[in-house]
């Protein structure tokens, strides 16, 4: 689990532990990816890209273990797409359509679920709507990172892939949506938004936080930070619409309960949350370490 999030979520760790599972904080010095990392900075924070480099090592060593990534790679984003598949017969159903589809992206896969589906009927001479990415202003990948060859892992070891990256040492400060901090995103995605399908916005944490809250009470259900960022998306496109007196249908993506991040509520209650900047020097010094491919 990534030392971040190990230490800000100690429920998630409970419940795995109470299904006999032994969460590890990554870095670790279980794995050569881990010790390495922890031999330049020995309170490094962690990073997904990290945690897959060691869970990967582990995996490539064992007869017994396996490794199934739940993000980022295109098939993912394919399985996920039966959340789009069951809101477009739901709305079928509502004798509606949406105008405007909205999903946060880490590694892109809840978001390409919703959207692609309703991409696809427009790239086959359906409606065109209008797609949101929303991702996190402190791990900018869409809006920020560069389209490029790189690895999906800090320690070289997965396949490279081509997608919009922040550089695959990029480590992101420690805001709540971890499972926002992923410094690449799917090739699919990457690839729609390359082609002008899709916009890319991003958010600090504050205003996803504001505007979870206010969903939490209109609504009763109390999102995950990463859905905070789909909720935030959501409610600048309704006050669009209020700006501009028109009427759209808007549909977004409430990827997960907040249930398990209840210490990111109270930090908010209590003032306590940052907007995080990444920092400018470490994002140029991991873009410039990027694979040089030929082409
Ligand atoms: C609730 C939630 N939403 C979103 C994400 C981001 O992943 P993806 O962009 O692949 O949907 C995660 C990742 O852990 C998550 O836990």
């Amino acid at each position: 689990m990534v030392r971040v999030s190990y230490q800000q979520k100690p429920y998630r760790r409970a419940l795995m532990e109470t299904w006999g599972a032994t969460c590890t904080p990554s870095p670790s010095d279980r794995t050569a990816a881990g010790r390495a990392i922890l031999a330049k900075r020995p309170d490094h924070p962690g990073s997904l890209g990290i945690a897959i480099s060691e869970a990967v090592e582990i995996a490539a060593q064992r007869d017994d273990t396996k490794y199934a990534l739940g993000s980022v790679l295109n098939h993912v984003l394919l399985h996920q797409t039966v959340v789009g598949l069951e809101a477009m017969t739901q709305l079928e159903m509502a004798d509606d359509y949406p105008d405007v589809v909205v999903g946060c992206t880490g590694g892109g896969s809840n978001f390409a679920g919703i959207a692609f589906p309703f991409l696809g009927a427009q790239l086959r001479g359906g409606k065109k709507i209008h797609i949101v990415a929303v991702e996190p202003a402190a791990c900018p990948s869409l809006t920020r990172g560069r389209y490029a060859y790189d690895f999906g892992d800090t320690a070289h070891l997965t396949p490279l892939t081509k997608m919009h990256t922040l550089g695959s040492t990029f480590t992101p400060p420690g805001f709540h949506a971890g499972g926002l901090r992923y410094h690449g995103m799917a090739p699919l995605v990457s690839h729609v938004k390359q082609l002008g399908l899709i916009e890319a916005r991003a958010y600090h944490q504050i205003s996803c936080f504001e505007a979870g809250v206010l969903f939490a009470r209109v609504e009763g259900i109390l999102p995950a930070p990463e859905a905070n960022h789909a909720v935030r998306g959501a409610i600048d496109e309704a006050l669009r619409c209020k700006e501009e007196g028109v009427s759209r249908a808007i549909l977004f993506n409430l990827c997960g309960h907040g249930h398990f991040d209840m210490q990111a509520y109270m930090d908010y209650f209590a003032g306590k949350l940052t907007d995080q900047n990444y920092d400018e020097a470490e994002l140029a010094m991991a873009l410039a370490g990027l694979p040089s491919v030929s082409a």
